[in-house]
């Protein structure tokens, strides 16, 4: 049976019912379709952001008309005492966490030569350290509570948003594809570290997809065809690609993956440049 699709307001199964969710970075792009996602999939919500009340606050109304729970939160996620605050306000006012999606990330771009240390430290900041507040404070309540059987067979699910750019090389990045790269090992350390305990950690590697964070690769026919030779399945992604593959990875329905990047790329990472020749 096909899941019926009606204008984006699709009927999808509750494979999260009964689930407390956090999503970093939830007011636009990516961040924002996830914590939709999640809601329509029957998981509370906490919607984060930093800039951009309004934005949050319009996800939080859409969430809350499936008929859960839902608020949004501002926090700079590469400040301690902010995601501390974050998460132990989460657990006051929905009782804990079950899926934690740290997704918050941004691009501060220039070639090396002109990069400055600002530039470098606030993408490693952001996108690393960020991550790993988040995971940590996620993984001290994950051991507190420990597997209620009727909410999830896991402890809690950490899901790290990456990028194609963890594996690939990325010239006038350096900054981004640095800390994509540590993104992957986080991942994989930490799902090392925490499985014994209960905890699957995962992370999604997106490709291009169609949000602010790289407007310019995509907004005039020019760049979306140049970017259309890199992504063999010819598409620009969209953020509910990357949404609906981060809502099955944190259900049940994929308990037995623990410590695997799910790359929702269009093929990005087949070195398409070898199509033909080599
Ligand atoms: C970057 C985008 C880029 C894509 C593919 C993402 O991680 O944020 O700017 O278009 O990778 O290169």
């Amino acid at each position: 049976m096909t899941t019926p699709v009606d204008g984006g307001r699709r009927s999808v199964p509750p494979i999260l019912r009964g689930q407390r969710a956090l999503v970093t970075g939830a007011n636009s792009g990516i961040g924002r379709a996830t914590a939709i996602a999640l809601g329509r999939a029957g998981a509370d919500v906490v919607v984060n952001y930093v800039f951009g009340s309004d934005a949050a606050e319009e996800v939080v109304a859409e969430i809350r008309s499936f008929g859960v729970r839902a608020y949004a939160h501002e926090a700079d996620v590469s400040q301690e005492d902010q995601v501390v605050a974050m998460v132990a306000r989460m657990v006051a006012e929905f009782g804990t966490i079950d899926v934690m999606v740290a997704n918050a990330g941004l691009q501060r771009d220039a070639a090396v030569t002109e990069m400055t240390l600002a530039q470098w430290q606030k993408v490693l900041d952001v996108n690393l350290t960020g991550q790993f507040l988040c995971a940590r404070e996620a993984a001290k309540e994950f051991i507190r509570r420990g597997v209620v059987p009727e909410v999830s067979r896991s402890a809690g699910k950490i899901v790290c948003m990456s990028s194609v750019h963890q594996i690939i090389p990325w010239a006038g990045h350096v900054n981004y594809a640095s800390s994509k790269g540590g993104v992957l090992m986080l991942m994989q350390t930490l799902a090392q570290e925490l499985a014994p305990r209960g905890i699957r950690v995962n992370a999604v590697a997106p490709g291009a997809i169609r949000t602010p964070i790289n407007t310019s690769a995509w907004d005039t026919p020019e760049a979306e065809a140049d970017l259309l030779r890199l992504i063999p399945y010819r598409r620009v992604g969209d953020p509910q690609d990357i949404a609906d593959a981060v809502t099955v990875l944190a259900s049940d329905l994929m308990d037995y993956v623990v410590g695997t990047t799910l790359y929702v790329d269009g093929g990005m990472t087949l070195f398409p440049g070898f199509a033909t020749g080599g």
